[in-house]
C-alpha cells in the first residue's frame, strides 16, 4: 500500500441561490443541487472547483487514531469495517472549521439559527418535508439517540420490535433500557431482502410499544420503498406502537431510480408517532464531529424523549454545529461526486464477490456498506479468515447474521480492488 497525504486539493464547495419552494416537485427531489437559502460567497469559483474532486486520492489516515486504521496498526490489514469512509470531506465543511477555529473561543453552544434554517431547507429539497425549528432535538450522535428513544417510550420490560439483521445498537439498546427485544428476521427474497410483516405482526405483544426502523437499512442497503413503509405505518397505528427511525443513511441511496421516503411525511397519523433520527455524518464523512438531531412533531413524544435525555446527554460540541451547517448549505455538489464513486466501488464489489464461490451479496441500494452472505463459503469463521488472508470485515454476528460479513467499500477504488483480490484469495 503505498500513502501519502494527498490532502483535500480539488474538493470544493458550492452555494446556490434556488429556493426550497423552487425544488418542491417530485421530479427535482433528490435530483437537485439546492441545499438551501444561503449562498457561499465564494459562488463560481468554488463551483468550478467541486467538477474536480477527486476520490482516488490517498489520505493517509494511519496515525490519526482513527478506530478503522488503528485496529490494524503495524499489521498488512485492509480496513473495511466500521462505517466511516476514508475520503476527506468536503472543502466546504473544512473551511468553515477553520474559520471558527481562528475565532479561538469555544464556549458552550446553542445550534446556531443558520443550522436551523439550513436543516429545514434541505429536508423541505430533498423529501418535500416542511419541519418547524421547533421539532429539531439536538444530539451529540445517533446510537444516543437510538438508546434515549428505548429508555423515552414505554417502561421497564416492554418490547421493542426490530428487523433483523440490524445495525448492533438497535439489538443493545432496548437491552440497556430494560427492554426486550422482538428481533424480526428480513427476508431473502428473489435476490433481495425484504420485510416479513405477518411475521412483525406476530412479534407483537400488548408490551410492544417501540418499532425501531433502520432506513435506509444497514446492513442490507435497503431503501424502504412507499408500499413498504406505508404497510408499516399502518401496523404501528393498528397497534399503537411509536416509530424510531434511524435515517442517517438517507443521503446515501445509489440507485437512480430510488429515493429515501422519511416515514414520517407518509401522513399526519404517521408524523405523529415517529421520531426520525437524522445527522449529516454519514453522507459528508464526519461521524467524527458528533452532531445529529431528532424530528419529532408531536410535542408529548418530544417532551418525553427530551425528559429522557436531561442531564446525560450532552450539548453538540462547537464544530460539530460548524460542520454540519456547511455540509447542509454546501456539501451537496460533493455528495453527488460522492454518489457516483460509490456507485462504481458498489458495481465492483457485486461484479467481484458474485464471481467468488461460495459467496453472494445483494444489490447495495443504499449506504456504502455491502452485507455479504459467506455462508456457503466452507470457511468455519469467515471474519477470521479474510483477516488473515489481509481484509478487515465486520463480522456479521454482531448485527445477528452470523455467517454473513459486512464491507465498507467507502475508500479509494484502488485499495478496495486489492481488498477484494485477498477476500478471492482466502477462498477454498
Ligand atoms: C444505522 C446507523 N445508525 C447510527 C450510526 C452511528 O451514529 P453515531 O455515530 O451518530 O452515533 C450508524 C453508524 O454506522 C449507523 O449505521
Amino acid at each position: 500500500m503505498r500513502h501519502d497525504s494527498g490532502g483535500v486539493t480539488g474538493l470544493g464547495a458550492v452555494g446556490r441561490r434556488d429556493t426550497a419552494d423552487d425544488c418542491d416537485t417530485a421530479e427535482n427531489r433528490g435530483a437537485t443541487a439546492n441545499h438551501g437559502a444561503t449562498v457561499n460567497d465564494h459562488g463560481a469559483t468554488v463551483n468550478d472547483r467541486e467538477a474536480a474532486v477527486d476520490f482516488d486520492v490517498i489520505v493517509d489516515r494511519r496515525g490519526t487514531a482513527s478506530f478503522k486504521w488503528d485496529k490494524y496498526e503495524g499489521r498488512d490489514v485492509i480496513p473495511l469495517w466500521v462505517a466511516d469512509m476514508d475520503f476527506a470531506a468536503p472543502s466546504a465543511i473544512i473551511a468553515a472549521l477553520h474559520q471558527r477555529v481562528a475565532h479561538g473561543v469555544f464556549g458552550y453552544t446553542r445550534e446556531p439559527d443558520g443550522l436551523t434554517a439550513a436543516v429545514q431547507a434541505s429536508l423541505l429539497v430533498e423529501y418535500a418535508w416542511r419541519v418547524e425549528p421547533e421539532w429539531l432535538v439536538w444530539l451529540p450522535g445517533l446510537v444516543s439517540g437510538l438508546n434515549v428513544l428505548c429508555r423515552a417510550i414505554g417502561e421497564r420490560g416492554d418490547s421493542v420490535a426490530t428487523f433483523t439483521p440490524v445495525y448492533p445498537p438497535f439489538l443493545t439498546a432496548p437491552v440497556l433500557a430494560e427492554r426486550n427485544v422482538a428481533k424480526v428476521p428480513l427476508v431473502w427474497d428473489e435476490g433481495g431482502w425484504r420485510m416479513d410483516l405477518d411475521t412483525l405482526e406476530r412479534s407483537l405483544t400488548p408490551r410492544t410499544r417501540l418499532l425501531l426502523l433502520c432506513s435506509p437499512h444497514n446492513p442490507v442497503g435497503r431503501v424502504w420503498s412507499e408500499a413498504e413503509l406505508r404497510a408499516v405505518a399502518q401496523i404501528a397505528c393498528e397497534h399503537g406502537l411509536v416509530i424510531g427511525s434511524d435515517d442517517i443513511h438517507a443521503g446515501l441511496v445509489l440507485d437512480e431510480d430510488k429515493r429515501h421516503i422519511p416515514i414520517a411525511t407518509l401522513d399526519v397519523d404517521t408524523a405523529g408517532r415517529t421520531i426520525t433520527l437524522m445527522a449529516p455524518s454519514k453522507t459528508f464523512n464526519i461521524p467524527g464531529l458528533g452532531c445529529s438531531f431528532a424530528v419529532i412533531s408531536d410535542p408529548s413524544l418530544r417532551e418525553a424523549f427530551r425528559r429522557a435525555m436531561e442531564g446525560i446527554v450532552p450539548h453538540v460540541n462547537v464544530l460539530g454545529y460548524v460542520a454540519a451547517q456547511a455540509a447542509y448549505e454546501a456539501g451537496e455538489v460533493w455528495r453527488r461526486h460522492l454518489i457516483a464513486y460509490l456507485q462504481g466501488n458498489r458495481d465492483l464489489v457485486e461484479r467481484e464477490l458474485s464471481a467468488m464461490p461460495g459467496l453472494s451479496v445483494a444489490h447495495v441500494e443504499a449506504t456504502y456498506l455491502a452485507w455479504v452472505d459467506a455462508r456457503q463459503s466452507g470457511l468455519a469463521d469467515p471474519t477470521r479468515a479474510f483477516e488473515q488472508a489481509g481484509v478487515g470485515l465486520s463480522d456479521g454476528a454482531a448485527f445477528d447474521g452470523p455467517g454473513f460479513v459486512r464491507l465498507n467499500f467507502g475508500c479509494r477504488r484502488a485499495l478496495l480492488a486489492e481488498g477484494l483480490a485477498r477476500m478471492r484469495s482466502a477462498l477454498p
